[in-house]
């Protein structure tokens, strides 16, 4: 019988490792270990042996059993393994295989430089607002204070579909609609396209980009306005850059400065861009004039306010030494430039 029992354990341990799948192993196991299998059967004629020597063989079957078990466990857990893997492998996807090779992108140098004007004012916690590009007399001129006999409607050659619809010249009509819709404290950018009707050269076109701010709020000052101006030219020319107001005049706005900045080629001593001046002129602004906020509803004896609007493309022209028309021309010899 002992004999048997080897005889039966490494045939069965040969079978077990060239098992090729686990529905193959599993049906070693019933042939060998299930109720009518090898072993049970052999279990079974243990009660013909003489008494004195069932238990120790016995013994050898049981510990046959077990280590027969535990081979069958083994191989299960490393069939199921190589299973997982051959499938896996089988059912992989090759999504690299053959894929033309496109070209990446970038953002246009006026995307990217609005962009980044935007980050600043939000960080500052101003909020962004859109406004129409078709717009009505009434908020490109009458709202900002600038009545029809007024003499600053001359100088903004307008676009007008009819006597009273225009294509905006300014994105000042930001605030007007701002000022409606939400009251102070406001505190408020607004990007968006303008039209003059100007011929194209290195510093005009027709459609233009201009950015609108605006702060209302108790007691805001000339000196927030300056506050915040400093910081933007200091975030957009570096640290060392200062800016300067000047008188100037805007309907709306009462003061009105435009604000220079120094130049970001020369730092301030003098070049071919900042034509010898050291410095570059780069927004207008102001405090919002009385008329203004009546207008929205707004009283003006309780709230003040400062506004400013600069050129997008001005602005990029300064910073990446451009020229309107190839700006706006959208060359992919010059765009790749600022990849
Ligand atoms: N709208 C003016 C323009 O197009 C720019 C401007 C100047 C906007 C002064 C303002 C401001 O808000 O306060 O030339």
């Amino acid at each position: 019988m002992e004999e048997q029992l080897n005889k039966l354990v490494s045939d069965c341990t040969a079978q077990i490792s060239s098992a090729a799948n686990r529905k193959e192993l599993s049906d070693i196991k019933v042939r060998v270990l299930g109720k009518s299998g090898e072993l049970t059967a052999l279990l079974r004629n243990l009660k013909d042996l003489p008494s004195e020597e069932r238990p120790e063989a016995g013994k050898h079957m049981n510990i046959a059993r077990a280590a027969l078990e535990e081979k069958f466990a083994e191989k299960f857990a490393s069939l199921r393994e190589e299973e997982v893997a051959a499938r896996l492998a089988s059912e992989k996807i090759d999504i690299t295989i053959d894929k033309p090779k496109r070209d990446i992108g970038c953002l246009h140098p006026l995307s990217s430089v609005r962009n980044r004007i935007i980050d600043f004012f939000v960080s500052l916690g101003f909020i962004v607002t859109d406004s129409p590009e078709i717009e009505t007399d009434y908020y490109n001129f009458e709202a900002l204070n600038t009545p029809a006999d007024h003499p600053a409607r001359d100088v903004q050659d307008t676009f007008y579909i009819t006597d009273h619809i225009l294509l905006r010249s300014q994105t000042s009509t930001g605030q007007i609609r701002t000022m409606e819709k939400i009251k102070p404290p406001i505190k408020m950018i607004s990007p968006g396209r303008v039209y003059r009707s100007d011929d194209i050269d290195a510093t005009h076109s027709p459609m233009f980009h201009q950015i609108e701010g605006l702060v209302v709020d108790k007691n805001i000052t000339m000196c927030d306005l300056k506050g915040i101006l400093d910081m933007f030219a200091q975030y957009f020319f570096g640290e060392q850059c200062k800016t300067r107001f000047r008188p100037s005049y805007f309907p709306f706005t009462e003061p009105s400065v435009e604000v220079d900045a120094t130049c970001n080629h020369c730092h301030g001593s003098g070049c071919r861009v900042c034509k010898g001046t050291g410095w570059i002129e780069i927004l207008g602004a102001g405090m919002v004039n009385r008329n203004v906020l009546s207008g929205c509803g707004i009283d003006p004896d309780e709230y003040t306010g400062f506004a400013f609007g600069m050129g997008l493309d001005r602005i990029t022209n300064i910073i990446h030494k451009t020229d309107m028309r190839a700006v706006f021309e959208n060359d992919i010899r010059f765009l790749k430039q600022f990849k």
